[in-house]
């Protein structure tokens, strides 16, 4: 067989049943988590002008590296999303509904990164956001809806971690210090953490060079830092979840990948999954970035998880299967008059999911593709059937074997059967 012209582009996957509804059922089950808690679902644009993407940071990689952008045909500048918070704030800001607005999303999202497993340059996120207060107790709320999330996936081995990244009160004091630390010591730092750090301090903290490792286990911690007040709603938010009886780990250096957060931020580590790839998961307060997309000042707080790696995670620790497709029931029709077009399409009228075979084939080619399809009932329709306005119902699955039926019958009897 000669070999295709095109395949997907790298870093991006072809998604096909039965992994594709596997996908489509965690994102239901997902709607169902958060619906319950009145977030309503959000859909904005898959591009936006590159501005509004900017406010993630310039010095994080995901601006720096990792924005698919173009200049438009009328000449914006443009770029695909590579996250959601930014686009929905945006909304918030230009449609300014009425506060707290909880809204939840799904969707695919773009990051020209290295690819490598869990990592793709296309990938699909859940997630929420909830502007409009500052209560520590939505932070809970927020953190326990993607943990119930994950506990009703049947993940058991997810490692919350939490920190408090302060706010504009107390940032600056800190980045001080910390700057202080690095440039005294900075003959120990990497090339590139060195640059890093001219442009943000905070940044050095997420390297992954072996390099700077010693350095940034030794560097001074934003809690120590906290102002009395935020260190009063981090401890709030950290009673709250061991009130809900959720599990954390406080993670003093988490800074996350984007820089518009403050106080509470958290990521979630799926601990089954071996690769470097296993966050599942992450997010946390973003109390300026209303006000830097130009609407008024308004606290905000949300997550989103990486779909594409929870689904590596259910693999790994064998949970959340994919749903079964076959249907429930499959006609076989060797009559020649072509009953089987009209007896789907009336099963299916009647909430049944049904499937027939093609093509006039024989009796034999029939039923095979009948097995394979995993239907409960066979519904058989050959001659004498038809002379006697009757079908013959085989039952595929169990042992009840097979029986003659009136066809005005066999609506009746498969819903005796299948409900
Ligand atoms: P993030 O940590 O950049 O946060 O992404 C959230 C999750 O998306 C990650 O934990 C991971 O599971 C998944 N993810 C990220 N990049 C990739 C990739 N290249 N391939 C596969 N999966 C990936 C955000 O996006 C923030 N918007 C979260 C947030 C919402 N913060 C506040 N509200």
């Amino acid at each position: 067989m000669a070999s295709p012209s095109f395949q997907a582009p790298k870093g991006t996957r072809d998604i096909l049943p039965p992994q594709s509804t596997r996908q489509r059922a965690l994102i239901d089950l997902f709607a169902d988590v958060v619906e319950r808690a009145s977030y309503g679902a959000v859909s904005t644009p898959m591009f936006e002008d590159i501005g509004v993407f900017l406010r993630l940071g310039e010095a994080t990689d995901v601006v720096t590296k990792e924005m698919y952008d173009f200049v438009a045909k009328d000449g914006n500048h443009i770029a695909l999303r590579p996250e959601l918070t930014a686009s929905v704030v945006r909304a918030f800001v230009q449609h300014r509904p009425a506060t707290p607005w909880k809204v939840w999303y799904e969707g695919p999202q773009f990051r020209y990164e290295r690819p490598q497993a869990g990592r793709y340059r296309q990938f699909t996120q859940v997630g929420i956001e909830a502007l409009g207060t500052s209560d520590p107790e939505l932070d809970v709320e927020v953190i326990s809806l993607a943990a119930d999330f994950y506990k009703r996936l049947g993940l058991e081995q997810v490692t919350l971690l939490l920190n408090s990244l302060g706010d504009a009160t107390c940032r600056p004091g800190y980045l001080q210090a910390l700057e202080g630390y690095f440039r005294d010591n900075i003959a120990e730092l990497s090339e590139q953490s060195a640059l890093t750090l001219d442009i943000n301090p905070l940044r050095v903290l997420d390297s992954k060079r072996d390099q700077d490792q010693p350095l940034i286990d030794g560097a001074p911690l934003m809690v120590e830092f906290l102002t009395p007040e935020l260190a009063e709603h981090f401890d709030q938010v950290c009673k709250g979840l061991e009130q809900l009886g959720i599990a954390y780990t406080l993670s003093p250096r988490l800074v996350r990948g984007l820089d518009y957060y403050t106080l509470t931020t958290f990521e979630f580590a799926a601990d089954a999954l071996d690769t470097a790839q296993n966050a599942i998961g992450g997010g946390g307060r973003y109390d300026g970035l209303a006000e830097s997309l130009g609407g008024p000042d308004t606290p905000g707080i949300g997550f989103a998880l990486g779909v594409d790696r929870i689904l590596l995670a259910c693999d790994a620790e064998d949970t959340f299967p994919a749903p079964s497709i076959s249907p429930e029931v499959f006609v076989v029709d060797v009559s020649g008059a072509h009953v089987s077009l009209e007896l789907t399409h009336m099963l299916r009228e009647a909430g049944f999911t049904a499937d027939r075979a093609w093509d006039n084939r024989s009796m034999k080619a029939q039923m095979k593709v009948s097995d394979r399809s995993e239907a409960a009932f066979a519904i058989i329709i050959g001659e004498d059937e038809l002379a006697a306005d009757s079908v013959t119902v085989r039952d595929l699955r169990g042992d009840s074997g097979q029986r003659l039926l009136k066809r005005t019958e066999l609506i009746s009897y498969l819903q005796t059967q299948l409900r």
